[in-house]
């Protein structure tokens, strides 16, 4: 399956240099290396365990499955019977083992240029165990789900860390999605407590994170699950930054909620509202500063789910992901010090918001399983102006740095100035993730970013994956733009045709998994019948991704998008149908039919198709109310960038809407195909009159 030899043409390969000290130097060793993952992966996954703390020993097999659903129900167990600590893995094992204590674990820097702070791991731990001591206080216990909505600051990682190491499950929502997608998501997994923050901003504007948090949990309460807890961190506050992780406990006290003076917010800018409700909301500052900082980890079993975290469904409500200790603790470890290549004194940088599965794994878990030290960024990449992530990576000199291809597309459209203003000589690899990356943006990232000189690893992965699955290693896989290249360790990748036949040699169709990995999900959080048959009953035997994929001559995967009703804006998917739904919701809007229309910075956007009901009338107004309506139910990620009045919609004989025809006029491809078995072709010309002109 990987090929004997690589080609030597249209290929491109990292720095030499790297060879000398890459964990895995060659393109040979990687092929061994991958043998032994597959022929024997209890040896190869138990050698990678060896580097962990674990209570008790794992009973029974190390990695056992079933993937066929004929054959009964679907599991994947990794170190069963084994007892252990994530957070103890990631904190104590670094301060008190590999004695890392003094080593800065975090280099947070604010939205604000100025605003910044650091944070050791010996610190870390301290903050952890008191947050961890906070939240038992608070009469969270093993295995209860602890809701987590909040910006990027390092407390982000702090409550998280706080509840691995009690054994509770976190499940963070996204600070971006609206407040009925944060209630959804606490319903839906039973949380019985809320950490969140006063607000935050982004760029210029002001997100009043509490009142959002508020109206969730008044939308819980309205439909009968009353969310008793809820500790707010004043983040903006003035309070906030003298009680800054940095500072040692001593220093911290009860802040007053009403003093919000802050340079955190420049003078000319609103402070955050901070309603408060006494019987619900307490302070994170006070709850820590009378916290002990000693906590002794709850050893949990490797199979205990260790989060929930929301992905898009092509039909119904988002998922709730599942991930368990185990396996996921070993996978992002793995993953992150070979796919990085990382070494001890790096500096890495993951952009992403640690609200997606790309923070969870590659901002938390990953790196800190392996000592790493990182930089954590709450602001944009083009606040205050388009430089600002080369003024980072030169302020800290990260050398690993990971991002999405819409940021690079966004930052490629200011041209090379911005980018060459700054040395950017202490970069050694460069990472994306999300979606595939056009070869223009490829061919960017690598010649104007890293100077010709940086391996770009283009890892494919999903939120069920927990780790990457397909991706290029630095120093070893010679990289082909726009390729993920080749599977991980342990990733058994096939490409089935329609009819479920595994294609041979070059060839294209559904990308799918044949066996486990450690760190692949579990189920869906309390419907694992919909786990089962979302991923496993189109193809029994195999894990679908949902994805496309083709597969080259010489053996390299290139993820050719998705293959159900799933939307990538942005590097982050939405359903078309959950978009739909929040449309309809609109008295004005008797149907919606949501589809994508490529985007030169996000990939895809939404053109959404309106039917109104009798006597409705489409303008302006009731465009910014649909508009609105999306945010409000979603989250800005959904807002549509396109909205058509729809008089009628091609259906077929039996009712279903022809997306397929619908993408086409989206485009304004006037070249539809086979058209027959629409019931009334009419209203495609009449679509095609009415179409949105692409924004300017
Ligand atoms: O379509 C693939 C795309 O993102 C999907 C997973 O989205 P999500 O679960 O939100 O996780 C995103 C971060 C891991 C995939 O099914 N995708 C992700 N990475 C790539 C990609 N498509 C092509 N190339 C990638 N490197």
């Amino acid at each position: 399956m990987i090929p004997d030899k690589v080609p030597k043409e249209d290929v491109f390969y990292g720095a030499e240099e790297m060879r000398r000290t890459a964990h895995v130097p060659t393109f040979d060793k990687y092929k061994d290396m991958y043998m032994q993952s597959i022929e024997d992966p209890d040896k190869f996954w138990g050698d990678m365990a060896k580097d962990f703390f674990w209570k008790s020993k794992h009973t029974g097999r190390f990695l056992d499955y079933n993937f066929d659903v004929t054959k009964g129900e679907i599991f994947t167990k990794c170190m069963a019977g084994a007892s252990t600590n994530i957070c103890y893995n990631v904190l104590d094992r670094n301060v008190h083992e590999r004695k890392l204590g003094d080593k800065v674990a975090f280099h947070w820097e604010g939205n604000e240029p100025g605003d910044e702070s650091t944070v050791t791991y010996r610190e870390l731990l301290h903050h952890v165990c008191r947050f961890a001591n906070v939240l038992k206080s608070q009469g969270v216990r093993k295995g209860e789900r602890v809701a987590i909505y909040m910006p990027m600051v390092v407390e982000l990682v702090v409550a998280m860390l706080a509840c691995a190491r009690i054994g509770a499950v976190h499940s963070i929502v996204f600070a971006g999605f609206s407040a009925e997608s944060l209630s959804d998501r606490i319903m839906d997994s039973q949380c019985t407590l809320l950490v969140t923050a006063d607000g935050f901003y982004r760029g210029d504007k002001l997100i009043n994170l509490k009142i959002l948090a508020d109206e969730a949990l008044q939308k819980c309460r309205d439909k009968g699950f009353p969310l008793h807890r809820c500790i707010v961190l004043k983040h903006l506050s003035k309070e906030a930054q003298e009680t800054s992780l940095s500072c040692p406990p001593a220093k911290r006290s009860c802040p007053d909620l009403q003093d919000r003076e802050t340079s955190r917010v420049k003078k000319s800018r609103p402070v955050p509202q901070v309603p408060w409700n006494p019987e619900v909301d307490r302070c994170w500052h006070a709850l820590v500063a009378a916290a002990s900082d000693e906590c002794e980890p709850e050893w949990c079993e490797s199979e205990d789910p260790l989060f929930i975290l929301y992905t898009s469904g092509s039909t119904g409500k988002p998922k709730g992901v599942l991930h368990t200790l185990s396996g996921y603790m070993l996978y992002t470890a793995a993953t992150f010090k070979l796919v990085f290549d990382h070494q001890p004194d790096d500096v890495y940088w993951c952009t992403a918001d640690i609200g997606w599965i790309t923070g969870h794994s590659y901002i938390t878990y990953g790196p800190l399983a392996n000592g790493a030290t990182s930089v954590l960024f709450e602001g944009l990449p083009t606040y205050p102006d388009v430089s600002r992530m080369w003024q980072i990576v030169d302020k800290y000199r990260v050398s690993k740095f990971y991002t999405a291809p819409t940021a690079i597309r966004l930052l490629m459209k200011y041209g090379n100035e911005p980018v060459q203003k700054y040395k950017r000589d202490s970069l050694k690899v460069l990472g994306t993730v999300g979606e595939p990356i056009n070869p223009e943006a490829w061919h960017w990232y690598f010649s104007v970013v890293g100077d010709s000189r940086c391996p770009i690893v283009d890892t494919f992965w999903q939120t069920e994956t927990g780790g990457h699955v397909l991706t290029p290693l630095p120093a070893a896989t010679p990289m082909k733009p726009g390729s993920a290249t080749f599977p991980f360790f342990g990733v058994v990748p096939a490409i089935l045709n329609e009819s479920g036949e595994e294609l041979e040699g070059p060839s294209e169709g559904y990308l799918v998994f044949k066996q486990p990995w450690p760190g692949v999900m579990r189920t869906v959080y309390g419907n694992h019948g919909r786990f089962q048959s979302t991923y496993f009953k189109k193809f029994p035997g195999y894990y679908v991704t949902g994805d496309g994929c083709r597969r080259d001559k010489d053996g390299y995967y290139w993820i050719t998008g998705r293959i159900d009703d799933m939307l990538n804006v942005s590097g982050h998917l939405l359903s078309t149908a959950e978009v739909e739904s929040a449309l309809v919701e609109h008295e004005a809007v008797a149907e919606a039919a949501v589809v994508g229309r490529p985007h030169p910075v996000k990939g895809e956007s939404l053109y959404c198709f309106v039917t109104l009901g009798d006597g409705r009338t489409f303008n302006r107004t009731l465009e910014a109310q649909l508009r609105k309506q999306v945010r409000e139910k979603i989250g800005a990620i959904a807002t549509p960038d396109y909205i058509q009045d729809a008089p009628g919609l091609p259906k077929t004989r039996s009712g279903k809407i022809m997306r397929r025809v619908l993408r086409k006029i989206a485009r304004g491809e006037k070249d539809l195909g086979d058209i027959s078995t629409l019931a009334d072709s009419s209203v495609v010309e009449q679509l095609f009159l009415n179409r949105c002109q692409p924004a300017l």
